[in-house]
């Protein structure tokens, strides 16, 4: 079997999910979410997030972004995020497109903001002329694989509702993100204050299918609108929702994350201890960031390929995934040593 380093999408489909799929292929069952396994899917995220949560269903991780964005913005308003942001650089502008927002990119070097970065940007001090902020959005785990800590989501959430603003989470690889804090999606979310979470599966095992949760059930009001007219309203939903109660219902999505974040830190571990290897990111969930030497990075994509980043800089992306093995990386190790 052919297994890269290249990204955790490239991954194929976890055996509980698998299993969920085809037990879910049983005869007929109502369309568009009527259907009992959305039903129960529904209550798994229930018991994740609290009996408040509100959770929808969407194909893929983009979607899910900026449909909640998008029902919970005025074309007036403004997106504060990371400059390195999915949303930013790696959704084609449907934020600009869909939501119709500008989007305020903040700089920073490991992927996250802090209260001391947003501060200055979140009131339109020259009303009317300036976009009004209405959303500050972060992500966890980063796109730089760094993670923020509870207290500084809390942070964060106590800002945003300060200036009145809603605290949007892209949660693409949030099941990392608490493997690798110890902490409870309750604790890292629902507690801190956030408002709206995309909460990623295809990352973690999923076939497709990414969700919504709102812990405030009042901006959920729209969604299933804006969900529709962005054509991602799943008419067979059960394909989507199985998955979802697959991953949650027995922890498979923490087993998951633990095997891909642990995978990480070994493989890490080892390239830190390479001479002409520099670790360019911390290593706090499934992605290593590294400068490599052109050359020797060639001969490593030509055993196991991965992405570069930073072309300037010379910097690579090596991912792993639920199913990443040790064997895998000693052998990716003894190509480069060789
Ligand atoms: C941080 C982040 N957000 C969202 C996504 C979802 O993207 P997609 O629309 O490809 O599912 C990704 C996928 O790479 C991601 O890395």
């Amino acid at each position: 079997m052919i297994k890269s380093f290249a990204s955790d999408n490239w991954a194929g489909v976890c055996p509980e999910v698998m299993r969920a799929l085809i037990d879910a292929n049983q005869g007929h069952s109502p369309a568009y979410g009527a259907d009992p396994h959305t039903s129960e899917a529904k209550q798994e995220f229930k018991k994740l997030f609290g009996q408040k949560a509100e959770v929808f269903f969407v194909y893929n991780g983009t979607a899910a972004n900026i449909i909640s964005l998008a029902s919970n913005s005025r074309s007036f308003n403004s997106i504060i995020c990371s400059a390195h942001a999915h949303i930013n650089v790696d959704e084609c502008g449907a934020g600009e497109k869909f939501a119709g927002t500008k989007l305020l990119d903040l700089p920073n070097t490991d992927g996250k903001l802090t209260t001391e970065m947003i501060l200055p940007h979140v009131k339109a001090d020259r009303y009317p002329h300036q976009s009004v902020p209405g959303i500050i959005s972060i992500t966890q785990a980063t796109e730089l694989g760094t993670l923020y800590t509870v207290s500084e989501i809390e942070a964060i959430a106590d800002l945003a509702h300060k200036y009145n603003l809603i605290l949007h989470v892209d949660g693409a690889r949030i099941a990392n993100a608490a493997v690798a804090l110890n902490c409870s999606m309750k604790e890292m979310i629902t507690d801190t204050g956030v408002d709206i979470l995309s909460f990623g599966g295809t990352k973690n095992g999923m076939m497709f299918g990414e969700s919504v949760v709102f812990l405030k059930p009042e901006l959920a009001e729209l969604f299933e609108l804006f969900r529709k007219q962005g054509m991602q309203l799943a008419s067979k939903m059960r394909f989507i929702s199985a998955q979802f109660t697959a991953l949650l219902k027995d922890n498979v999505w923490e087993k998951n994350a633990k095997h891909a974040n642990e995978k990480a830190q070994y493989l890490g571990s080892k390239l830190a201890g390479i001479q002409e290897i520099k670790i360019s990111q911390k290593i706090e969930t499934n992605g290593i960031w590294a400068i490599i030497p052109k050359s020797l990075a060639e001969k490593m994509q030509n055993t196991q390929f991965f992405y570069p980043w930073d072309e300037s800089k010379d910097e690579y992306r090596i991912m792993c995934s639920f199913d990443t093995t040790r064997d895998e990386i000693d052998q990716f190790i003894d190509t480069i040593l060789s």
